[in-house]
């Protein structure tokens, strides 16, 4: 794979934490910071992504992915295109590379893709002009990397430290790329007690989330977490038959109020949405006292604009003269 930095050591492209160094991802999160404001406050208003058009091609469904990207470029002042998926040409056969060409032509900056296809990402920066950016909005069940640096500035703004933090993940980790991104983020910035909580049929291949543990009841795994995430499942990603029971997942591996208590008074409780209330989650825990959910979403927009604006300096040293 090409690497996500120019020679400079410029961010070039973003569509994996894999390899992104410690370094490197804390000063995303401390740009970040910089840029959060509270609901209530006067969103910030910059011009770091003026003359800059960033296009944003989500092949799959998004609320908080596509609308925080959207006002993060508009925010920094980029030109966005939103393009329409169900009325694009690639309905009618195009290839995604095809579709990138054309919007290169129209002098398009940063590209900001999700797709189902594993793999997309890293085909895309092997192809695209030197002058372009890439930017996984999610691919397939792999990688969602700005949806890991917003969960773990999140949990960075409660608990100001990485080492020795208990963390654990409950829910469809098998198709998470939110679960594999956030994991390798905390990995990098020093957590080792990750804890994987999922029926059999839902937690990853062994060899995936090295040095984690693994457990089948939820009360095992969230005693004494300081941060607990809840995943949906993902039965976009499941074969008909293998689609479960949501009332039998909510008895077993659903978040509620009593099982709360069995974590750390002090939780974070964590769901990077959409949230399935009843089913992995009890409203009363969505919208308790220890839910940081909302923070998530907030944070979202102050990641996105921090990894444009990063990608954004970079570009302008690998553009054509006039
Ligand atoms: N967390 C997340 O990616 O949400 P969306 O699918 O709504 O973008």
């Amino acid at each position: 794979m090409r690497s996500q930095q120019d020679g400079a050591g410029g961010l070039r492209h973003l569509i994996t934490l894999d390899g992104l160094a410690r370094d490197a991802l804390t000063a995303l999160l401390d740009r970040a910071e910089s840029y959060r404001r509270l609901p209530g406050q006067p969103a910030y208003e910059g011009r770091e992504l003026a003359g800059v058009t960033v296009a944003n091609l989500l092949f799959e469904p998004s609320t908080r992915t596509r609308a925080s990207f959207d006002l993060a470029s508009r925010r920094l002042g980029a030109h966005v295109l939103n393009l329409d998926m169900q009325s694009s040409s690639r309905v009618k056969g195009e290839t995604m590379l095809e579709t990138i060409y054309t919007l290169e032509a129209m002098n398009t900056d940063v590209f900001v893709i999700r797709d189902s296809e594993a793999g997309m990402p890293e085909f895309l920066i092997d192809h695209v002009a030197p002058h372009v950016s890439v930017i996984s909005a999610g691919e397939a069940h792999l990688n969602h990397p700005t949806q890991g640096l917003l969960d773990v500035l999140t949990i960075r703004s409660h608990k100001r430290r990485f080492a020795g933090l208990k963390v654990a993940i409950v829910g469809d980790i098998k198709h998470s790329r939110v679960a594999r991104s956030t994991a390798r983020a905390l990995h990098t910035l020093g957590t080792t007690d990750l804890r994987l909580i999922a029926p059999p049929a839902l937690l990853p291949a062994e060899d995936e989330f090295p040095g984690a543990q693994r457990f089948s009841r939820i009360e095992d795994g969230i005693a004494g977490a300081d941060v607990v995430m809840m995943l949906r499942i993902q039965k976009e990603r499941m074969a008909g038959s293998a689609a479960l029971d949501d009332d039998a997942h909510f008895r077993a591996f659903g978040l509620d109020a009593a099982r709360i208590k069995l974590a750390s008074p002090s939780v974070l409780v964590m769901h990077p949405g959409p949230m399935n209330r009843g089913v992995e989650i009890a409203s009363e825990v969505a919208d308790g006292p220890r839910s940081v959910i909302r923070e998530q979403v907030n944070n979202g927009v102050a990641v996105r604009m921090a990894v444009l604006a990063a990608i954004a300096a970079t570009l302008t040293r690998h553009r054509r003269p006039l």
